[in-house]
């Protein structure tokens, strides 16, 4: 099932960015969702409930979010909860009592929002998780976010790639970096990479000096940089005295940068470093040569995808889904609708951001 939800998803995304809005017809309809039922009146309002500001793809989407729900005739209520979880949960519920009609939902920490949402299903709220999945609830309906696992499996080809370009012969020197635990997506962006990555450390050809190769040992609290930051000067004091590191496995552009910046503090070469998110100073750090690659997974994209669900759910339609399998949240397989995301690296930049003003600016 997964190679037919990615090649719908490619032909989607390809759409979706050429904003034609065709292309999609081989997507599934969802399966047995009563979401879509009744639909509702147009003008209501659409609660859009972002995490903490941990990369720029959440800023963005709060601006994304704001207009086109807008432009399509909504009132939308997006709200960031940098206070954490509790003030996450409080919005939620907020939204809930202020009768929004659909809630998006891009959550701090996937598995703690089982009360909020059980309480939008008690008034018949379809719940769209957005970039995460929520997880250990069966109170969500749709999942819509760029094909995390193939995320990660990116990312350990392009480390693969990137240490080879510099020094054909390994075995080659590793660390490798997880985000947040409390985010669905940490552990999927993990274990795609480790699927490319563990068969080479394997048959040694690639070397955990520090010996943590567990999601546990990788982790970074929070997507927080310090944090990241902090276990990159730990690694380097206590495993590279005289050894050289040739690649980090990162799973986004603001924990690269950390690891480049603890990497050059303590005096070293730089490694091979890999990342996500097509950040701005990231995208600057590749065109130096200084960060290897990033993911571009469009936020406009994304969202637009949303978007089109409200309508659909307005319309008392069913929303189109192109991967009904894949994603368990622990109690059910939500519908999930896929996009796919694209390696950068120098190489490739100038091409894949050609329809994006800001960063295309960079590469030229
Ligand atoms: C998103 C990534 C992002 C990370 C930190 C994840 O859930 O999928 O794109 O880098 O959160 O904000």
């Amino acid at each position: 099932m997964r190679k037919f939800a990615k090649s719908v998803a490619a032909i989607a995304a390809i759409s979706a960015l050429a904003l034609t809005g065709c292309g999609r017809e081989e997507a599934a309809p969802a399966e047995g969702g009563d979401a879509a039922a009744s639909g509702f009146e147009a003008g209501s309002a659409i609660g859009v409930a972002l995490p903490q500001k941990t990369s720029e793809n959440w800023v963005l989407a709060e601006t994304l979010f704001n207009d086109g729900l807008t432009e399509a005739g909504y009132e939308p209520n997006v709200q960031f909860a940098n206070g954490g979880v509790s003030e996450q949960q409080n919005q939620v519920s907020s939204m809930i009592t202020n009768g929004v009609k659909v809630l998006v939902i891009g959550a701090i920490d996937s598995a703690q929002l089982g009360t909020q949402l059980a309480q939008a299903k008690e008034a018949g709220i379809p719940v769209i998780a957005y970039d995460r999945l929520l997880t250990n609830t069966e109170n969500v309906d749709y999942y819509v976010a760029y094909d995390n696992f193939q995320v990660g499996e990116l990312q350990g080809q392009a480390l693969l790639d990137g240490m080879k370009a510099a020094k054909p012969e390994g075995p080659y020197n590793i660390e490798l970096f997880a985000g947040s635990p409390d985010d669905a997506n940490a552990k999927v962006f993990f274990d795609g990479a480790m699927s490319v990555l563990q068969p080479e450390i394997d048959n040694g050809n690639l070397i955990v000096t520090s010996g943590q190769e567990t999601f546990e040992q990788a982790v970074t609290q929070g997507w927080k940089a310090e944090n990241a930051q902090r276990r990159m000067d730990t690694l380097l004091s206590g495993s590279y005295g005289s050894t050289e590191l040739h690649g980090v496995l990162s799973p986004n552009d603001t924990l690269a940068r950390a690891i480049l910046t603890s990497v050059e503090g303590a005096g070293k070469p730089l490694p091979v470093v890999t990342g996500q998110d097509s950040e701005v100073e990231s995208v600057k750090l590749i065109m130096e040569g200084k960060q290897y690659s990033t993911i571009n997974k469009d936020t406009r994209a994304l969202v637009e995808h949303v978007i089109e669900m409200v309508g659909n759910l307005q319309a008392g339609e069913e929303p189109e889904i192109n991967d009904p399998d894949s994603y368990d949240n622990g109690v059910k397989t939500v519908p999930a609708y896929l996009l796919e995301p694209q390696i950068v690296t120098k190489d490739n930049a100038a091409e894949a951001y050609a329809n994006d003003p800001t960063l295309s600016a960079l590469t030229k």
